[in-house]
């Protein structure tokens, strides 16, 4: 190997799986969302140390204009109808975007504003999705596989949760064989 030549981690496009770099993975379980579902009796019967999604993020610098990447692994599952989904969050940052970029599996990017308005994008392999400044984002998965997204995002953006305690305007329900979006 030509000593000049740096050998970058990779992604597994077709799994999402992150290698040849150091990786911090954290893994959100069932009894990390209290509040999270709309069926809080369900949220309570399912099994608390059922991971829900695992997030891998490559160990980078951090500061204004680095950006981190990362993988989000969300499991296929329901509590009561409602489909598996991400915590959900707006940057403390407001100001700063994020891109993501569907990797294996189907479901849908929820965004909403500060202001409320909401909307769903759909996620695929291949999918690019431009998550504008100011913007909540949530991952839904409503398939039957994990769902798989790359995510790059400022390192300086950090997460912002509790502006969020009302929840998203928005719900995504199984509902026979399709599914249900719900207005809350
Ligand atoms: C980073 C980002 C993703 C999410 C991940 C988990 O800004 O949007 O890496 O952090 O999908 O979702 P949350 O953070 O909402 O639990
Ligand atoms: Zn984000």
């Amino acid at each position: 190997m030509n000593p000049d030549i740096f050998l970058p981690p990779q992604v597994a496009w077709a799994t999402g799986a992150l290698a040849g770099g150091p990786l911090i993975r954290k893994t959100t379980r069932l009894a990390d969302l209290p509040g999270i579902f709309a069926n809080s009796e369900a949220w309570k019967c399912g099994d608390p140390q059922q991971s829900v999604y695992d997030v891998d993020v490559l160990g980078s610098p951090v500061g204004e204009g680095a950006l981190f990447v990362g993988v989000t692994h969300l499991h296929a599952g329901r509590v009561g109808d409602e489909f598996f989904m991400t915590r959900g969050h707006f940057h403390a940052r407001r100001e700063q975007g994020e891109i993501y970029f569907g990797l294996r599996g189907v479901g849908l990017l929820l965004l909403q504003t500060e202001a409320g308005d909401a909307r769903l994008e759909q996620v695929t392999a291949g999918s690019v999705h431009n998550i504008p400044p100011f913007t909540a984002h949530r991952l839904i998965n409503t398939g039957s596989e994990t769902l798989s997204s790359l995510a790059v995002w400022s390192s300086i953006a950090g997460h912002d949760y509790a502006a969020l305690a009302e929840g998203f305007v928005l719900r995504v329900f199984a509902a026979g064989q399709g599914i249900e979006v719900r207005h809350d």
